[in-house]
């Protein structure tokens, strides 16, 4: 159930990073809520796709918060995600020139850390979207891949209705490849390209 991978959902990603970082990068603080992170590699894969494209006095204004309810009696998703750790085998998704920018090597072998340009710009929060309360907001981007089918359908639009209320007017929201917006969801978001799970919440949408 939390099986994850960096750089999964590759072309959700491109788009953040040719569509969503322009925009977000005027903003003084700008806000990511990463919604059912698991260890955190969707996180770092955030944190990497905005420092490719932010200069390093702008990166600095970037803040990812990742949450996840993680039902485990052994909670380990808020230690991996601080420590920034991973193994080889978790970082072969990671294109080599990133993950050698990025991820440096570590007294243990086959274990590499983030820089701390990544670790600074991640907060770990426990968080259970079926609450429905959100952990913030003023988010330019929501993203929540492969989670909400695990979610009761019934509170699915309801919870896309607390993503639409946590981001700013025209920011953004990114689903996985087999999410849909719930059909109760449209008149508050608009797709950003015809078969890409992004959308935008609407513009003029008080
Ligand atoms: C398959 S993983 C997806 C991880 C990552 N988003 C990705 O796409 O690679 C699903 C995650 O959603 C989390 N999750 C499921 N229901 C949740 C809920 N109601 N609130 C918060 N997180 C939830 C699980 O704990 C798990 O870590």
């Amino acid at each position: 159930m939390a099986y994850t991978s960096f750089f999964r959902d590759a072309d959700v990603l491109d788009a953040i990073g040719a569509l969503v970082v322009p925009w977000a990068s005027a903003q003084r603080e700008i806000k990511v809520w990463d919604a059912g992170c698991a260890t955190g590699e969707e996180a770092y894969s955030l944190a990497m796709v905005f420092a490719e494209r932010l200069d390093p006095f702008t990166i600095r204004n970037l803040r990812i918060l990742a949450t996840d309810r993680e039902e485990s009696a052994f909670p380990q998703f808020e230690d991996r995600i601080n420590q920034g750790r991973y193994r080889s085998l978790e970082l072969m998704w990671v294109p080599e020139a990133l993950r050698s920018t990025y991820f440096q090597a570590t007294e243990e072998p086959g274990v590499f850390e983030a820089v701390s340009t990544l670790r600074d710009c991640i907060r770990y929060q426990r968080h259970d979207l079926l609450t429905l309360v959100p952990p913030e907001e003023g988010f330019a981007l929501v993203v929540c891949k492969n989670v909400l089918m695990h979610c009761p359908l019934e509170m699915q639009a309801p919870i896309v209705s607390m993503f639409h209320g946590v981001l700013r007017p025209g920011g953004y929201l990114a689903f996985d490849g087999f999410q849909s917006l719930p059909e109760a969801n449209t008149g508050q978001f608009e797709p950003v390209e015809p078969g890409l799970p992004l959308f935008r919440r609407r513009v003029g949408d008080p």
